[in-house]
């Protein structure tokens, strides 16, 4: 029997005949407005904001929403357990921490807290290439709890070497790499303020304590940050990049490899005959290309294609535990779960972090028991229609 994640209810209504309530809502579709409330306009917009009009996150969300469960009965759901085997590790939910870069705009304890956090709660924490703070610190403050690194795959190979190598030292065990973004996306709530971290020198740490990255400036960091923030820009992507230079990260890597931002199933097919991994189904939250498709509405095809060879995660739109539950339905073995947990960082610090997993992963318990499930390892399509229109 795993653990009982539903039981935070229990505890919630226990505080409550004390007059204590949760300090941030369990409705975590209401912390983006709270966010909104609380924080500068430009860290704000940078969190929330989308490609262009905003149409492929309102997608991300539709094709969530238009997918309803369909309940089963009488199935003796009393013990229940919602881990999963994914990647080689057994995880205790089908639930990582996605990888959001810049959390110092959001909060001072950054990447730390939700990294303690997923270590608290026994999820994997994927930790930013674009991360304020630089892995080896974001490692010592998760003990040995599971990590995996996520990879913007720089112009330079010896950064990226080196990024491979110190992930490695550092203990994360999972390359992903993301390459939905070879270059930024239009994205107007940014521009419109002139707003982007980085070039601010914040989101930079992996590189600025990089030892192949400060071999490429004529002066230390701290000397002349402005030209190490230009040598950033330079090297951060690489829009020249094609398939079989996947081998490059095949010879530097010896763990699982999991490419990150695949929606259509050819690339599925193509990251698997590479040796890939696992793919993650995802837009980047909508992100990088307006007007694409809704995330969940790309997984079936990818899952038929490849999900009997490789791992097929899924992110971009996941906010309550029912979209646990849809994605997994349509062929995911886990989700990764973005915004909201950076918007419980911003809001409450790593106790807010922690708040989210608890909420998210006790109302996907509840969903599956309610829906006839004692494992996720039994949900499939069968479980879910599809609204029309
Ligand atoms: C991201 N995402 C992201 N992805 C990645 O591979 N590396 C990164 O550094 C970042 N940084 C980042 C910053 C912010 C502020 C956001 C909101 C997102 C994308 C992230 O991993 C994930 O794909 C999306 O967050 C999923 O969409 P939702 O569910 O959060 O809307």
């Amino acid at each position: 029997m795993g653990r009982h994640w539903a039981d935070f209810q229990y505890e919630i209504y226990l505080h409550g005949m004390s007059g204590a309530v949760p300090r941030l809502p369990t409705d975590l579709t209401r912390l983006e407005a709270l966010t909104e409330q609380r924080l500068g306009p430009g860290p704000v917009g940078y969190v929330a904001g989308a490609a262009g009009e905003g149409s492929t996150m309102r997608a991300n969300r539709a094709a969530l929403d238009r997918r309803r469960i369909v309940p089963r009965l009488l199935r003796d759901v009393r013990d229940r357990d919602l881990s999963v085997e994914v990647l080689g590790r057994r995880l205790p939910a089908p639930v990582a921490l996605a990888p959001v870069g810049v959390l110092s705009i959001l909060h001072p304890d950054a990447e730390p807290a939700a990294a303690r956090a997923a270590a608290a709660q026994g999820v994997p924490y994927i930790l930013s290439s674009a991360s304020s703070t630089p892995m080896e610190q974001v490692a010592e403050a998760m003990g040995d709890a599971e990590r995996w690194f996520q990879l913007y795959w720089a112009k330079d190979r010896d950064v990226t070497r080196s990024f491979l190598q110190r992930a490695r030292a550092a203990g994360f065990g999972v390359l992903v790499v993301t390459l939905d973004t070879p270059l930024l996306g239009w994205r107007p709530r940014d521009l419109d303020r002139g707003y982007l971290p980085f070039l601010h020198g914040v989101g930079t740490a992996n590189y600025f304590s990089d030892p192949a990255f400060r071999a490429g400036l004529a002066k230390p960091v701290h000397e002349d940050p402005d030209a190490a923030v230009m040598h950033f820009v330079g090297m951060f992507a690489d829009p020249g990049k094609t398939w079989p230079d996947l081998a490059f990260l095949r010879e530097n890597w010896d763990g699982p490899i999991v490419l990150k931002g695949v929606l259509h199933p050819d690339d599925a097919r193509l990251a698997a005959d590479a040796g890939m991994d696992g793919v993650v189904v995802s837009n980047h939250g909508g992100r990088q290309v307006a007007g694409a498709v809704g995330a969940a509405d790309a997984l079936p095809r990818i899952a038929a294609a490849v999900g009997d060879r490789i791992s097929v995660l899924f992110d971009s739109g996941v906010r309550t535990g029912d979209d646990v539950f849809k994605a997994l339905a349509l062929g995911a073995r886990a989700v990764l779960l973005g915004r909201p947990y950076a918007y419980g960082l911003a809001l409450d610090g790593q106790a807010g972090v922690e708040h989210v997993v608890r909420c998210l992963l006790a109302e996907f318990d509840l969903t599956l028991a309610l829906s006839g499930h004692a494992r996720p390892g039994t949900v499939s399509p069968a479980d879910i229609l599809e609204e029309s229109g």
